[in-house]
């Protein structure tokens, strides 16, 4: 007989057919005649009923059905005579696969967040993982459907480089060097020329740059794939280890960049809340009673957009007392960009720039001062999406390389795209945890990746 998954059982119309299932012991609760067992095979939220007669199993069978073990029962499938499920198993045989003893760490009581995250190899059976889990799935793929329904082509793009694509230094090395005995040249640096490629190599912090080499040729790609950032920020929404989608357009400017990404964004909150609907229930239940009604203002609302001048302007005026001073040119805050989502209540495009404050590859306006840069702020989350229409002059690019102390001979295969063809092009990049955080509502970004990697953190 093939088993079924709970999913599917729990979709069943009871008609006293034999089905069998398998997965692990959520809880087991009972008398002397008679045991509940709900058994839960992480295919949906809900678990599934099975009850077992005491008088038709051995007792020492049912002392091993405890909370973790994995079980094989078979059974009629029968209309649920308790409220919370519309079917259960009438136990036939039941089958310990595999023993939990007491030391299970995940037992009948809630755990903190934390706590579950110092055992992240079992957090997956919880609830509240499996929810976060299947829902990241739902959102990969969306992703890949999203762009492939309109023509873009997913483009591989490198995860060990030779540049630094936002040229803001914080890199991982790679290297196959010995590092108790360097190589060293003769003024006392080492000699890279020894190393596995030849030269100094890094885990890739975006895949925007071959993603340009490519839209420049297939039209519209998108990158979606782990970056890495060496920045020492222990935040709830910073990691070493995060995936980003980038997409990269030919021919669209700063405004069709702006259209797609707030269309490609309601697209996947939308997704989340028709495909993940139980568990985004579930997770709403237990944590976060405006969690739907916050994705379904971002479905419902157009974006707010605006000049990053236009947003110190209010900000100014606003009369709010704000920790970090607002003055044009320099950076904005997380107070800042949350109180700007909150003063429209609704995610905000901001764009154009101060140019010294972004990275060397954004479009130079013709004021020469700012940039056509483009950043979404989201509720709680604040940058979602950071993106840009591109330098596409030559000579403007290398002008700003040199500003920038961005080396040439670094990337003279970049500036190559702007020798031969070059075309108005933009794009941007989705983190993809950050998206994580918003869908769920889960509060701290460690816990919307299996495996986080954070400073000082990198187990299991
Ligand atoms: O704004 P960022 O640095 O932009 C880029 O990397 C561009 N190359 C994107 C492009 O135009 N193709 O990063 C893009 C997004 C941020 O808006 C944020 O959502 C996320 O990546 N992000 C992080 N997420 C988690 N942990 C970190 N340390 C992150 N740094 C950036
Ligand atoms: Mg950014």
């Amino acid at each position: 007989m093939k088993f079924k998954r709970v999913t599917d059982l729990l979709r069943t119309e009871a008609a006293d057919q034999t089905v069998e299932v398998r997965g692990w012991v959520r809880t087991r609760r009972g008398n002397k005649q008679i045991a509940f067992i709900a058994v839960n095979d992480g295919s949906v939220i809900h678990s599934i009923q099975v009850v077992a007669e005491m008088a038709k199993f051995p007792e020492e069978l049912i002392k091993r059905v405890t909370t973790g073990a994995c079980i094989r029962a078979t059974g009629k499938l029968v209309a649920s005579q308790g409220s919370g499920q519309a079917v259960e198993i009438q136990a036939e045989t039941i089958e310990i696969l595999g023993d939990a003893d007491e030391s299970y760490p995940l037992q009948k009581k809630g755990h903190t967040l934390e706590f579950l995250r110092e055992i992240a190899h079992l957090r997956p059976r919880t609830n509240t993982f499996g929810a976060v889990f299947r829902l990241r799935h739902h959102m990969a793929f969306a992703i890949h459907q999203y762009f492939n329904d309109r023509g873009f082509y997913y483009l591989h793009s490198p995860i060990i480089t030779g540049s630094d694509a936002e040229g803001a230094g914080e890199m991982f090395q790679v290297t196959t060097l010995d590092l108790q005995h360097l190589p060293k040249l003769p003024d006392g640096s080492i000699n890279f020329k020894e190393d596995f490629f030849g030269k100094s190599t890094n885990l890739t912090v975006s895949g925007q740059l071959e993603g340009e080499l490519a839209a420049t040729a297939l039209g519209n790609i998108y990158t979606f794939g782990p970056t890495f950032r060496a920045e020492n920020s222990n935040t709830p929404r910073h990691l070493a280890e995060f995936w980003m989608i980038e997409p990269e357009m030919a021919f669209y400017d700063i405004r069709d960049n702006q259209d797609l990404a707030e269309d490609f964004l309601k697209y996947l909150v939308r997704y989340a809340l028709e495909h993940g609907r139980d568990d985004i229930e579930f997770l709403a239940k237990t944590y976060d009673d405006q969690l739907i009604p916050r994705l379904q203002m971002v479905v419902d609302h157009p974006f707010e957009r605006l000049t990053y001048t236009t947003a110190i302007e209010i900000l100014k005026n606003s009369g709010k007392k704000f920790e970090f001073p607002v003055n044009w040119g320099t950076d904005l805050q997380k107070e800042h960009e949350n109180f700007l989502v909150d003063h429209f209540k609704r995610p905000v495009i901001l764009t154009d720039y101060p140019k010294d404050i972004k990275a060397f590859y954004m479009k130079v306006n013709e004021d020469g001062k700012t940039v056509r840069a483009m950043d979404i702020l989201f509720p709680w989350i604040g940058e979602i999406i950071g993106g840009s229409q591109r330098e596409e002059r030559l000579e403007v690019l290398q002008n700003r390389m040199r500003e920038m102390h961005v080396p040439e001979s670094e990337l003279w295969w970049y500036l190559d795209t702007r020798k031969f063809g070059t075309c108005v092009h933009a794009g941007f990049g989705l983190g993809f945890e950050r998206l994580m955080l918003f869908v769920t509502g889960m509060t701290n970004i460690r816990d919307v990746i299996p495996f986080p990697r954070t400073p000082k953190n990198a187990e299991f």
